[in-house]
């Protein structure tokens, strides 16, 4: 299950994301906003990260206008690993080395086409563990001090 957030900025990429996801019948919950009425992106960033920590979902994707915010924010909750993407270097690298867990994307700075085939391949690429693991807890334990 995919949880999906987004604020008034990334409201329109969502949506677009949402039909993508159903045609290829991938499940998600979307946890808002419904609209391009101005909102706050913590508020949105928070409710994907909650989802994720709880188990409910297992990645999320939050889109504000430059995935900047919601990054900044969901990387501040326990075990939430989040990437600002724009290319598709980063987008699959992110999965492989640093088994991120959000993806963030800014809708006002990258198409829409792009941003759909961003998440495919966020959505798609494992983590390759091995030495790649030992980075990935040493950032763990940065949540314990
Ligand atoms: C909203 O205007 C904008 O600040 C937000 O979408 C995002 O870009 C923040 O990082």
């Amino acid at each position: 299950m995919i949880a999906l957030g987004s604020d008034h900025g990334g409201y329109l990429y969502k949506e677009e994301l949402k039909k993508h996801l159903d045609e290829k019948g991938i499940e998600y919950i979307d946890f808002g906003t419904e609209s391009t009425a101005s909102c706050d992106y913590p508020v949105y960033a928070e409710k994907v990260c909650r989802a994720i920590q709880s188990g409910e979902c297992e990645k999320g994707i939050l889109i504000c206008g430059t995935g900047i915010g919601m990054s900044i924010c969901a990387n501040k909750f326990k075990g939430i690993r989040a990437a600002c993407c724009g290319d598709h270097f980063s987008a699959e690298f992110t999965r492989k080395h640093n088994d991120s867990n959000v993806l963030c994307m800014g809708a006002r700075t990258i198409g829409a086409g792009v941003a759909l085939q961003l998440a495919d391949i966020f959505l798609s690429t494992e983590f390759e563990g091995g030495r790649h693991q030992k980075r990935v807890d040493m950032i763990t334990a940065f949540e314990e001090e």
